[in-house]
């Protein structure tokens, strides 16, 4: 709801209020918080300044009250008095930086709206526009969209040049949120193998940026932060989060001014961005969304996870129940043949795997990651039928097929490369550096988004493909296209605007087919990518418990139908670390499970136990891709993490207990409960897991082992005492009744209410 009463603006969510209001024709921030009610005049919260400020500058000479330095602003600009980092920088009609934006009218309308070229969230309730003006003739629109459902707003803005020259857009912040408390700020940071880690700092004077230049969103910052009071915990206190729907450079910064006024901002990256805008044409930026809870992280995490499921993901895949899969990277590598694959989807079949998806290496001459990218047709050696051929070999067996694009790439030795050299990402005048010898193409021009379409529709049309795993696996260097002359600052915009050209295509085209996303694992996890493809590829790293960190980290704001995690091969292929095969289950099921080694290779105990596992995963895949996610214990901050995930009827419950290294002698440990109903009686059950190492136990044949746990109580025991689980190995005398978790051991537990059959 939103409404516009004596000069003050309030955008009302369900459980959150946002109130600006005008002064002197600016936008004065006064609150972001927990809901309020209507009535008051709200004059508490507006900037109380009659003395003025010592060494300010008064942006109306005749009054010393307005000072836009410790003003907390919707939307700041450069040039009159407001020192902090600003939200705009443009070059004016009159080369100069200096604008000076004041209120020129406001309109308010039912529903979303749609940016030009970006994707956007959908299903919106109801928008503000606030248009400004400044006396060059530019005009700047603000938009807030409500989702009132998740306490959700989004925030875009517009340029447009009413002016008679060029300007040169240099800076343009998607949102800007002044605030005047303190805070500590979390941002989840990485590498390949290790996105998204948590990191969280008390901010204090100065500034914290958080960006990627890298040409995606990048495995290094995700745009994903959250601003919380310092006291906020995962189940109580305020905090507020953000994102943005954009995939390609962002930029985020918190500024704390001398004034412990904090400024947020963020939007498209600054670096190396530089767009003109002609006499009246427009340019819009992508949407950015926050979120205010005052339920802690797990609050706030709830609220973007059902905006994520409602209000980005979209098409026909986006509430349907996700395939359990098997990709045969980490079996074959390379090096497979149609023969390999027939076995490999066999056993995956006996197993209970629905779809076998072909990763790299089906086509041109790609035998090694030399070669070939950009040459879309099938390599008859390893595939004497080709893909159709394939594809119905594994229909036959019951079971769906995917495949695996680059798109995006180019082998300097391909084909393509060959005849179209200018269409690779390079200064003509350099000689352009690889990245996993490739190049990238140059998506800002349309002969090449024409040639990557027609390229994977030709496939997705040769045979029967019923997912595409959409890969980019390098970052972007050379930044140049020949087609823009002396535009080059445009170029990293106009590369994602290219994507989605392209996918807009491709997946507008083929709507039944399932499309995750992947960017050298989760380079490219943003909410602008699943505008298109339901699912990503979270991380290249599958072991245990790096997995544990990088989910958990992703969970802040991402729901689990997001989050692809499979089941690999130990020693795990990225950290040479030997873990349980029921603890890599345990963690790859609460995401999308898949499994990536080589099936015919497992052990007829390991084949048993994968197929309860698949048995187990279907039988709750709903709960586990769609259910309520909290995070009970923070797997960042301790010895374990605890997970637990559960049914919108609360009747349903399961947790994760995921413990790191085995403590001898170990203190005992307790199992909360969040999110179920107080008054209904639940009865809790251990996951029964085949047990690899018994002290004492020599031989594996005994098949399953489990000690059985059982426990029960009401929701409010639950939730308040929680339980005191059976006691861990003692390290001495194994009984059945310990719980033998050893190094890096996990168990799941299942919380039924009675009501529940
Ligand atoms: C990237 C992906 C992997 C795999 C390889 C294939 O690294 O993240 O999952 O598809 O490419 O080359």
């Amino acid at each position: 709801m939103i409404t516009f009463k004596e000069d003050v603006f309030k955008i009302d969510t369900d459980s959150s209020s946002y109130v600006f209001g005008l002064n002197h024709g600016m936008l004065e921030s006064m609150y972001y918080g927990k809901k309020i009610r209507d009535g008051s005049d709200y004059y508490a919260l507006r900037e109380k300044s009659s003395g003025g400020y010592p060494n300010t500058v008064l942006t109306e000479n005749d009054d010393k009250t307005f000072v836009m330095d410790n003003l907390c602003l919707e939307y700041s600009f450069p040039g009159k008095g407001d020192f902090r980092n600003t939200a705009i920088e443009i070059r004016m009609p009159d080369s100069s930086f200096v604008c000076d934006f004041r209120y020129s009218s406001h309109k308010i309308y039912d529903g979303g709206y749609k940016i030009p070229g970006l994707p956007f969230a959908i299903k919106g309730d109801q928008t503000l526009e606030v248009n400004l003006i400044d006396l060059s003739g530019l005009e700047l629109i603000l938009y807030y969209t409500v989702f009132s459902k998740t306490d959700v707003i989004a925030r875009s803005v517009c340029i447009k040049n009413g002016a008679d020259k060029d300007i040169y857009i240099r800076k343009i912040m998607s949102m800007q949120l002044d605030l005047s408390d303190s805070f500590k700020l979390l941002t989840f940071n990485g590498l390949w193998a290790r996105e998204r880690h948590k990191d969280e700092k008390n901010l204090s004077y100065g500034e914290v940026v958080c960006s990627s230049v890298t040409g995606a969103s990048s495995n290094r910052q995700s745009p994903f932060m959250v601003l919380a009071d310092r006291e906020c915990t995962q189940s109580s206190g305020c905090c507020i989060g953000y994102n943005l729907i954009y995939s390609s450079n962002h930029y985020e910064s918190v500024q704390v001014s001398g004034y412990d006024k904090t400024r947020f901002m963020g939007g498209i990256n600054p670096a190396f961005f530089e767009w003109r805008v002609g006499p009246n044409d427009t340019f819009f930026t992508p949407q950015a969304v926050i979120s205010f809870s005052s339920c802690g992280l797990n609050g706030l995490s709830q609220n973007m996870h059902g905006f994520v499921r409602e209000n980005i993901i979209r098409g026909e895949w986006a509430k349907k129940e996700r395939p359990v899969l098997i990709n045969n990277w980490e079996a074959t590598y390379f090096n497979f043949d149609e023969k390999k694959l027939l076995e490999i989807a066999k056993v995956s079949k006996d197993l209970g795997i629905e779809l076998l998806v072909l990763d790299d290496g089906w086509f041109g001459l790609r035998n090694d990651d030399t070669t070939s990218l950009g040459d879309w047709y099938e390599n008859r050696k390893k595939l004497p039928g080709g893909l159709s051929s394939l594809a119905e070999k594994i229909n036959e067996m019951g079971m769906m097929f995917g495949l695996w694009f680059e798109p995006e790439m180019v082998s300097p030795i391909s084909d393509l490369y060959a005849i179209h050299p200018e269409w690779a990402v390079k200064v003509p005048s350099r000689k352009p550096s690889l990245g996993r010898n490739q190049l990238v193409l140059d998506l800002t021009r349309k002969d090449v988004r024409d040639y990557i379409v027609n390229a994977v529709s030709n496939i997705l049309n040769s045979a029967n493909i019923q997912y595409v795993k959409w890969d980019m696996n390098r970052h972007i260097t050379d930044a140049y296209s020949q087609e823009l002359g002396a535009r080059q600052g445009e170029f990293y915009h106009r590369y994602i605007l290219g994507l989605y050209d392209i996918l807009e295509r491709v997946c507008g085209a083929f709507p039944h087919v399932l499309f995750e996303s992947c960017a050298s694992g989760g380079d490219r996890f943003d909410l602008g990518m699943l505008c298109y493809m339901p699912q990503i590829w979270c991380s290249d790293n599958t072991d245990y418990y790096e997995r544990v960190l990088i989910q958990e980290g992703t969970s802040y704001g991402f729901p689990l139908c997001t989050m692809g995690a499979h089941v690999s091969a130990v020693p795990n292929h990225q950290t040479m670390r030997t873990t349980p095969l029921e603890s890599r289950f345990n963690v790859a099921c609460f995401g999308l499970l898949g499994y990536e080694l080589d099936p015919t290779k497992l052990s007829d105990n390991e084949k048993l136990a994968v197929k309860e596992q698949i048995k187990f995963y279907k039988k709750y895949r709903k709960l586990f891709q769609f259910g309520d996610f909290f995070r009970i214990k923070d797997g960042f901050e301790s010895e374990h993490a605890v997970w637990e995930v559960v049914s919108a009827d609360k009747k349903q419950s399961i947790s994760g207990f995921f413990q790191k290294l085995f403590v001898p002698n170990p203190p005992s440990d307790k199992l909360f409960f969040k999110g179920l109903d107080e008054e209904l009686f639940y009865k809790i059950s251990c996951r029964e897991q085949y047990l690899e190492f018994v002290p004492g136990r020599l031989s594996d044949d005994e098949g399953f082992l489990s000690n059985k746990e059982e426990y029960g109580g009401y929701g409010d025991l639950l939730m308040n005492g929680g339980i005191k689980l059976n006691q861990q190995y003692p390290s001495i005398r194994y009984n059945q009744g310990s719980r033998l978790m050893g190094d890096f051991g996990s168990r799941l537990y299942i919380a039924r209410s009675e009501e529940e059959k």
